[in-house]
């Protein structure tokens, strides 16, 4: 009896010994990948990009992990930690190794390049060697990546130069600046780069239609089209991006302006140099706790300016030159007690141009001329002597430099009229000082501009010059 539970036991010993082993087995190949199976990849796409300034894990993710080995290496180490620099091929970190690649690709685009950038596009020292790149600590991983591209005024060119396969290809960067290349084709969709806040595309060869891809880019604070040849529409979405800069200036873009105008952050909008059609929408009002700057020269803008425009208390430059509006100037501009440079020249404006405007205590820039103004009181005539205050071509017959009477008789044979004329009275602030008020009290006016080359005081008049870079930190 005792000798047949003693073999059962043994039987029961030997079962369980070999269910054991092949478990063991079994997790040895699992740990080493099975030898022979295709190995995991993970491509670009499929990174797991941790939220940003989440403290580093001290347990490596599966994202952590180098590329796996090619199929020769018999058995890679069970369990790779990140790895010390010489173990990834003197790229000095994961982040860099994953953007070479990319860079060496885009390399065989550049065709043209007079200033010999892409020779320094050579070797493993990314952040040492390489013009045109920056690189920096990047949040969540902890490690150097390249986050910026400055390719500003490179003159880069070839038929394929797109920023397709190029820009997504590089998930850390926090600005793309290329002022003054030929990049051209569609712009990618950019919601996968998470910390890009800047990008200037300003003076390239890009067509088409308003590059919706954009509006994907969540965090752009600076956002700068100038100098292309987009045509068609633009969104009503542009106006809800959370920027501070929107350039899109030196365009073909055609029709209306949105009515949500009013909805965009922006601190600097230039819509100037482009064919828009229609007026100013009232929304602009909705920008008056950040609008400094606003530029609409140079389109096909017609009607009258709406009084809203008076309520943009911190704007300092506003400029219509040379589209068709009319109408008198709203008196609600005396309330714009911050404007520096205010240009209405080349249109059909008429009317008197109101005193209190002209005892805005900023202004050293003020230009009315090649309108149909009619009548300039004792204020506005010492601007003129001050030369803040530009009327020549109007009909303000008794001083020089106007239009003939005749010319002045025939516009004025048509009948003028705005759509709310009692709009245009109104005044939507209260105090109201004259300069003469505010020199008796002693406050420090501002005097004229002296030189006639503008050092970038206003941003916005820089940006109407293709080759000038501008970016964000220059003007925080
Ligand atoms: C830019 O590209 C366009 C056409 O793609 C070409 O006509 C032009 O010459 C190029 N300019 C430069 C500076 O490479
Ligand atoms: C540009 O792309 C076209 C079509 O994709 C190709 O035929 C051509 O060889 C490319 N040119 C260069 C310089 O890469
Ligand atoms: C004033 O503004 C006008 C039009 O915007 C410009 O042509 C002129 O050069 C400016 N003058 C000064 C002194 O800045
Ligand atoms: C004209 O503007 C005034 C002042 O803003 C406003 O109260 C009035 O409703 C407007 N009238 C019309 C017909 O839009
Ligand atoms: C911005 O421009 C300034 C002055 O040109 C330059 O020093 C700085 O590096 C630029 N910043 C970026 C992010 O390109």
């Amino acid at each position: 009896m005792g000798g047949r539970r003693k073999f059962l036991l043994f039987i029961c010993v030997i079962v369980g010994c070999i269910i054991i082993s092949c478990i063991i087995i079994a997790c040895i190949n699992i740990g080493t990948g099975g030898g022979d199976g295709p190995p995991p990849s993970a491509p670009l796409e499929n990174q797991d990009f941790p939220p940003p300034r989440q403290p580093s894990p001290t347990i490596p993710k599966p994202s952590l992990l180098p590329p796996p080995p090619p199929k020769i290496s018999p058995s890679p180490p069970p369990k790779p930690p990140l790895l010390p620099p010489n173990e990834i091929d003197a790229f000095e970190s994961l982040r860099l190794k994953l953007v070479f690649p990319v860079i060496q690709a885009f390399k065989k685009k550049v065709v043209k390049d007079p200033l010999g950038i892409t020779k320094t596009w050579k070797g493993k020292d990314i952040c040492g060697d390489y013009k045109g790149f920056k690189c920096d600590t990047v949040p969540g991983f902890n490690q150097k990546a390249l986050s910026g591209v400055n390719f500003n005024q490179f003159n880069l060119g070839g038929p394929n130069l797109t920023l397709t396969d190029f820009i997504t290809g590089l998930p850390d960067i926090v600005f793309f600046h290329a002022n003054s290349n030929n990049f051209t084709g569609s712009i990618p969709n950019l919601n996968k780069l998470r910390y890009l806040d800047e990008l200037d595309l300003s003076n390239n060869n890009f067509i088409g239609n308003f590059p919706y891809q954009v509006l994907r880019a969540h965090h752009l604070k600076f956002l700068d089209l100038r100098f292309n040849t987009f045509a068609g529409l633009i969104p009503p979405q542009v106006f809800l991006l959370n920027v501070d800069f929107l350039f899109i200036n030196n365009n073909n873009f055609i029709q209306k302006i949105p009515d949500n105008l009013g909805s965009t952050p922006a601190r600097y909008l230039i819509l100037a140099n482009n064919k828009f059609i229609g007026g100013i929408p009232k929304s602009i009002s909705q920008a008056s706790n950040t609008l400094l700057e606003v530029l609409f020269l140079n389109n096909q803008l017609t009607g009258c300016l709406p009084y809203e425009i008076g309520l943009l208390k911190k704007a300092r430059v506003f400029d219509v030159e040379s589209n068709y509006f009319t109408g008198p100037i709203p008196h609600s501009f005396q309330c714009l007690k911050k404007f520096e440079a205010l240009s209405l020249a080349r249109n059909k404006f008429y009317g008197e141009v109101p005193e209190a405007v002209c005892s805005l205590p900023e202004l050293l820039n003020f230009t009315l001329s090649y309108n149909y103004f009619t009548k300039v009181g004792p204020l506005c005539q010492e601007l003129i002597k001050n030369g803040v205050l530009d009327v020549k071509m109007n009909c303000v017959l008794e001083l020089p430099n106007q239009r003939s009477p005749a010319a002045c008789a025939k516009f004025f044979s048509r009948t003028l009229s705005c759509p709310n004329e009692t709009s245009l009275a109104y005044v939507p602030c209260s105090e109201v000082y004259t300069r003469a008020q505010l020199e008796s009290s002693g406050i420090q006016l501002t005097s004229p501009a002296p030189s006639p080359v503008q050092a970038p005081r206003w941003v916005s008049y820089a940006a109407l010059s293709r080759h000038h870079v501008i970016n964000a930190s220059m003007y925080h």
